[in-house]
């Protein structure tokens, strides 16, 4: 059974690959010849506890456009994301909604995929904690530790918050008043409820790894730099941790090899996704990870637990764990109680694909929380993508003024003759852009790579305003104004759209396409080559009628 749907599974991953990204089209990411330089990116394997709000997506969409950065610098990309499917979490929910958990987690997660591919995340693997090879690796993993002496049978007595799946300390819990006036017990960091449990457990000598924690966290892994506080706060505090339930309480799960009457702690299940998607336990294929992003929540988990599991099999660490902040509504955390819950399907229905997803990355950061707010998505799609990006392709491409539907050669004479010093600088400075948005990308900054072009894309909005081509193509005689004119907002299209396929894949190639951009000529190091040629030539525009994008009402 197991093995069919994962069979089918892959299926679909390829057949959604090939549909997402046609082999026909430069945008085919991750498909790559053999022999580049490879890089492992992973998102946090999602809960399906309840179907995906922006707060998921946002996560999924971030490594995305890091992963799609690095491919368009040519590097082949291993891309894993997934769904977590075990704990107690799930179970409760299951029974909740009278499904069983297989039938529950089958639907959660195939709502998490059909989102994904719709919003354009090109993951290679999408791995979900119940499929059987994830079985085997977690069960390869816990023999190992237990081999190497790191668990053993103890006593776990403190507090538990089922919402994170997490152990407690005292100092991680306080009192807080509900509605009724009742006093109850809540987690410090995420306010949900936290139950006392007194268990028989098998714990991991988490304790004996500090040092080498430490040693790891100096190196500088953990980015932005600032969050490493939490680090330690919960290094500070740290304790053997307990990575086993009861089975009476915890069936959903994998059980302990050897003694069935314990179920392995969703977390070390969880983490060891990432070692699944590698070979785990055979070969490790492109090990170790060298980026891993994740939410500010669950930071402690992939800063501490997870290279402490790793440490114990022997296993290198990963290079960088890049941390996120949240996404609000209102002002507030997402919750059901609250009902400010955003669904991104419904979202994207309104505001398109391409327009929710440029807004969640040009918006959202990894330094402070972003409040989404629908009036202001849609204001700056409509300001942003339609009015100042596409504005620009159909004003450069119109029939009145590009006459030949072409995109003109670079004309140096008519550059120094027809343009000010100051317009001539900037265009000249589109050289810098290439190397602004590389470190703002390398900086997980896609807030302020789009910053940066949609300065470009002003600017070039401006010129054809200030130079009044519908004015100057009147006369033959304007011809080579006109047409350095449009080379240099063409330039400026070609160069930002480029730069703009991590945030947009869609949009920017379907622009790429207009201008008549050779598939294959659409990475980072195109961006300078063709500003370079001094052999350039017209070239026809791909004209079409219909529009990219239209106005969102
Ligand atoms: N299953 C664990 C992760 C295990 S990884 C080995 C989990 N799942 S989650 O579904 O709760 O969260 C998945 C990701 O979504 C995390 O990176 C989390 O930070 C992110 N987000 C959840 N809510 C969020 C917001 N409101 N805003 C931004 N991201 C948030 O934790």
């Amino acid at each position: 059974m197991r093995l069919n749907r994962i069979g089918v599974e892959w299926l679909q991953i390829f057949s959604n690959r090939y549909r997402l990204f046609p082999f026909t089209k430069s945008y085919c990411t991750h498909l790559q010849p053999v022999g580049k330089e490879k890089v492992y990116i992973t998102t946090p394997i999602f809960y399906v506890n309840a179907a995906p709000h922006i707060g998921h997506l946002y996560t999924a969409l971030l490594a995305d456009a890091v992963a799609r950065f690095h491919t368009l610098h040519g590097k082949e990309v291993i891309f894993s994301t997934g769904t977590d499917e075990h704990g107690l979490k799930i179970q409760t929910s299951a029974a909740k909604h009278n499904k069983s958990p297989e039938l529950y987690c089958d639907e959660i997660s195939a709502k998490f995929k059909t989102l994904f591919d719709r919003s354009g995340v090109s993951y290679s693997y999408f791995i979900r904690t119940t499929d059987e090879t994830h079985t085997k690796a977690v069960e390869n993993l816990w023999t190992t530790l237990v081999k190497k002496g790191y668990i053993y049978k103890g006593k776990y007595e403190g507090w538990y918050s089922i919402s994170d799946e997490e152990f407690l300390s005292e100092d991680e819990v306080c009192d807080q008043k509900k509605e009724s006036g009742e006093i109850q017990k809540v987690s410090v960091s995420s306010g949900q409820p936290v139950v006392w449990m007194s268990e028989e457990n098998y714990m991991f000598r988490l304790t004996s790894f500090k040092a080498q924690l430490i040693k790891w966290l100096n190196t500088g892994v953990v980015y932005p730099e600032e969050k490493r506080s939490q680090v330690d706060l919960a290094l500070r505090n740290l304790q053997d941790l307990s990575v086993s339930r009861s089975s009476s309480r915890l069936s959903w799960g994998i059980p302990v090899p050897g003694d069935s009457s314990q179920t392995i702690y969703v977390w070390l299940d969880a983490l060891m996704n990432y070692l699944t998607v590698a070979g785990y336990p055979g070969h490790l294929q492109n090990w170790p990870p060298d980026i891993q992003i994740v939410g500010q929540d669950i930071l402690k988990f992939h800063a501490i637990y997870w290279p402490a599991f790793l440490l114990g099999a022997d296993l290198d660490l990963p290079k960088q764990i890049v941390c996120h902040a949240h996404w609000t509504v209102d002002g507030y955390k997402m919750s059901k109680s609250r009902g400010n819950v955003v669904d991104p399907e419904e979202r994207m229905n309104r505001l398109t694909e391409t327009g929710f997803r440029y807004f969640l990355l040009r918006s959202g950061t990894v330094f402070t929380n972003c409040n989404y707010n629908d009036d202001v998505a849609k204001d700056i799609i409509n300001a942003e993508i339609v009015n100042t990006y596409l504005n620009l392709l159909s004003r450069t491409s119109s029939k009145s003024i590009n006459k030949q539907a072409i995109f003109p050669a670079f004309d140096g004479e008519a550059f120094q003759s027809f343009f000010t010093e100051e317009e001539r600088d900037m265009f000249n400075s589109l050289s810098d852009l290439i190397e602004i948005c590389n470190n703002h990308y390398k900086g997980f900054l896609c807030h302020k790579v789009s910053e940066a072009i949609f300065e470009y894309l002003r600017w070039s909005n401006k010129l054809f305003n200030d130079h009044e081509p519908w004015q100057l193509c009147k006369d033959p005689i304007n011809e080579s104004h006109v047409r350095c004119l449009l080379h240099l907002n063409m330039e400026t299209l070609r160069v930002c759209s480029i730069l703009l396929q991590p945030l947009i894949p869609d949009i920017a190639n379907q622009v790429l396409d207009r201008l008549g951009i050779r598939e294959g000529h659409r990475l980072i190091k195109h961006c300078e080559e063709r500003r370079q040629s001094h052999r350039d030539r017209d070239h026809l525009l791909i004209v079409q009628k219909n529009y990219i994008m239209q106005r969102i009402k």
